[in-house]
């Protein structure tokens, strides 16, 4: 590497950059480049400077919903990581859909009954996101309590759980097309639904979120409550990617989860290298040592055949997978 290679991206570089300590799995192996853009307009500039050299850039956020794969990947990643501010809506976009760059200094206080709206931007993490909503006393944002990932990868997937999802809050969308350009989309020009943002392969570079005036102390209070019921069933202090497999259609598994059918076939507990079904609920596959990304697909596809032949479901992932 020669000081010029970095210099022919336009935001910040690292080549030969590990990957797995920046997925919650603490699994994989590294990329030939990884672009680290400080704002959205940076995004766009490495994404199409990427394109012009001939790589399909992917998209990491908080790592926290990807299976990468061991080895060298060839190409480019572009991690949102830096990316990460949240503000309100300037007081002169009120009653409009809110402008994606943030406030002037010296702007207008709004007061917390006023327009409850946040701006984020695609690296935000969603804790930050529902620890600014308590704060203020907004409701809406509860249900992704404890969920680790960023405000883009929880809209492109519409994170969430029986408690609530992304795209409850969603107003406005601010994305990349494939081919460059970007484009603001208002919910109803969107079609998320299950764990899928509708989004058609475009990224999400931000989101206007529209939440409900409400008393701060409730608010928190029903963020801890979710909390505790989630730290109840799910590995939460453990290293995951979260589910791994999407919930079947429920006609399909007479109404059983993925996770009781991976339970009711005998997967909890099973082995492959440091990767573990965990034994506190069945759809999280935990990294109990220097697991390899090998170990995890070895696991799934074990699991897929086992709940195959006990209950004729096929299992589907929900991770995504990065292979080389
Ligand atoms: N169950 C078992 N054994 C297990 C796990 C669950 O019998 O090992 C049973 C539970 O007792 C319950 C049923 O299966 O009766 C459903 O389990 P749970 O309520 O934990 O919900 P889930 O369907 O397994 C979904 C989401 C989670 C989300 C939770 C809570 C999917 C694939 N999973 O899990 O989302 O946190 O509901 O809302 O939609 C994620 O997407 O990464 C994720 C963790």
């Amino acid at each position: 590497m020669v000081p010029s290679d970095l210099a022919m991206w336009p935001c910040a570089a690292l080549p030969n950059a590990e990957l797995g300590s920046r997925t919650t799995l603490r699994i994989g192996g590294s990329t030939e480049w990884l672009l680290e853009p400080a704002d959205p307009e940076e995004f766009v500039a490495a994404w199409n400077a990427a394109r012009e050299r001939g790589f399909l850039p992917r998209v990491l956020g908080h790592g926290a919903n990807v299976l990468v794969d061991d080895g060298l990947h060839a190409g480019v990643v572009i991690a949102t990581e830096r990316i990460n501010r949240v503000f309100r809506p300037s007081p002169e976009a009120t009653g409009e859909a809110g402008s994606f760059d943030p406030e002037p200094s010296g702007a207008v206080a709004l007061d917390r009954e006023s327009d409850p709206r946040l701006v984020a931007w695609a690296g935000a993490p969603l804790p930050t996101l529902v620890r600014t909503a308590n704060r203020l006393g907004w409701t809406g944002l509860e249900g992704l309590a404890g969920v680790p990932g960023h405000l883009g990868g929880g809209v492109a997937m519409n994170a969430g759980g029986r408690w609530g999802a992304m795209w409850d809050v969603v107003e406005r969308v601010r994305l990349l097309l494939p081919d460059g350009t970007t484009v603001e989309r208002e919910r109803e020009q969107c079609s998320p639904g299950y764990r899928e943002g509708g989004l058609a392969g475009a990224i999400c570079l931000g989101a206007v979120l529209a939440l409900t005036v409400e008393h701060p102390t409730i608010v928190t209070e029903r963020a801890k409550q979710f909390l505790r019921e989630k730290n109840a069933v799910q590995p939460v202090t453990e290293r995951s990617s979260g589910c791994v497999f999407k919930n079947p259609d429920p006609e399909l598994s007479d109404g059983r989860s993925a996770g009781r059918l991976i339970d009711d076939a005998g997967g909890k507990g099973l082995r492959r290298g440091d990767a573990v079904v965990s034994e506190k609920h069945a759809n999280f596959f935990v990294n109990r040592g220097s697991a390899r990304a090998q170990d995890v697909w070895s696991l799934i596809v074990e699991i897929q055949r086992l709940v195959l032949e006990a209950t004729g479901v096929e299992l589907e992932t929900e991770v995504q997978i990065w292979r080389r």
